[in-house]
C-alpha cells in the first residue's frame, strides 16, 4: 500500500484493477460497445484511441460508473462497485462554478469530505500550474486554464484513478504541453490515468499502454511501445498509417 503522495489511500479499498467482462452498452436500441473484455491495471497511463464514435467516452463513462452496462459486468478490485471517492473524471468541456478558481477547488475539497484549507487549495492550484489565477472568476478563464482548474478539482478527491476525456482537445500547443506535464506528474505520483485522445503524438508521449477502439470493440490492447512499433491488428496498422478505420 502506498503511503505518500496525492494517491495515498489511507487503507481504503481500491478501484483497481478495473475489469470489463463481456460488457456491451446500447442506447436507444443502438449498439455502442459490444463484448468488451478489458483489464485496466495500476501503472502508467492507459490511453484510449480510435475514430469519432468508436466508444471512448462511453467506455470512460462506464468505468466511472456514470452509466451501467446493458450486459456483462465491470468489477473494481474484484468488487461490483468501486470504493467511494476512488475515481475522478475530467470531462472534455468542464463546467466551472460561478466563483473564483480557488473557490472551485475549495468546493471540490468540501464535496470530497476534506477540509478546504487554504494550504490545500493552493497546493492543488499549484499542481495544476494556475496558482496565479486563484482569485480570478473561473468562468472567465481560458479553455486551457479551465482544463487545468478541472484537473485541480478532480485531484481534490485524491483519487486512485483519474479519467480524462480528451484533456487537450481544444488547446494550443503550449497549453497542451503544460497539461501533458501535469498529467505526467500526476501519473508519477501513483494515480492511475485513463484517458482518451486523438493526438497520436500525445499518446506516444504519455501512454504506458494503448487501447484502440474500433467498430464498437477493442481492436488492440498493448503496451505503448509494442503498439507503435509492432501493431498486431489490422485496425492498429491502418490507424497508425492514418487510414480511416470507422
Ligand atoms: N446516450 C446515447 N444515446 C444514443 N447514442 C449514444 C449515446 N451515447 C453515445 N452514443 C453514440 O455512441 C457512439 C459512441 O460515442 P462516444 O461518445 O463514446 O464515442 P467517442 O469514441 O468518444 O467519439 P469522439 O472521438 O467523437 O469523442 C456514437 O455514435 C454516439 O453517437
Ligand atoms: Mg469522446
Amino acid at each position: 500500500m502506498r503511503s505518500e503522495g496525492i494517491a495515498a489511500t489511507g487503507g481504503r479499498a481500491g478501484a483497481l484493477p478495473i475489469r470489463f467482462e463481456g460488457v456491451s452498452f446500447s442506447a436507444n436500441e443502438t449498439s455502442i460497445l459490444e463484448a468488451i473484455d478489458l483489464e485496466i491495471r495500476a501503472g502508467g497511463p492507459t490511453v484510449m484511441m480510435g475514430p469519432n464514435g468508436a466508444g471512448k467516452t462511453t467506455l470512460i463513462r462506464l468505468a466511472m460508473g456514470l452509466v451501467e452496462p446493458t450486459s456483462g459486468r465491470i468489477t473494481f478490485a474484484g468488487a461490483a462497485t468501486a470504493a467511494p471517492g476512488t475515481r475522478s473524471i475530467v470531462f472534455q468541456k468542464p463546467v466551472m462554478l460561478r466563483r473564483t478558481a480557488a473557490d472551485n477547488v475549495a468546493f471540490a475539497l468540501s464535496a470530497a469530505g476534506r477540509p478546504a484549507t487554504q494550504a490545500d487549495v493552493l497546493r492543488l492550484l499549484d499542481l495544476a500550474q494556475i496558482s496565479g489565477l486563484a482569485d480570478r472568476p473561473a468562468r472567465r478563464l481560458s479553455g486551457g486554464e479551465q482544463q487545468r482548474l478541472a484537473l485541480a478539482r478532480a485531484l481534490a478527491r485524491e483519487p486512485q484513478v483519474l479519467f480524462l476525456d480528451e484533456p487537450t482537445a481544444s488547446l494550443d500547443p503550449a497549453s497542451t504541453k503544460t497539461v501533458e506535464e501535469i498529467i505526467a506528474r500526476i501519473s508519477a505520483s501513483g494515480v492511475k490515468i485513463v484517458m482518451s485522445t486523438h493526438d497520436v503524438g500525445q499518446a506516444r508521449r504519455l501512454a504506458s499502454e494503448i487501447v484502440l477502439l474500433a467498430k464498437r470493440r477493442v481492436a488492440e490492447h498493448a503496451p505503448a511501445q509494442r503498439f507503435f512499433t509492432e501493431p498486431a491488428s489490422d485496425e492498429a496498422r491502418r490507424f497508425l498509417a492514418g487510414e480511416l478505420i470507422v
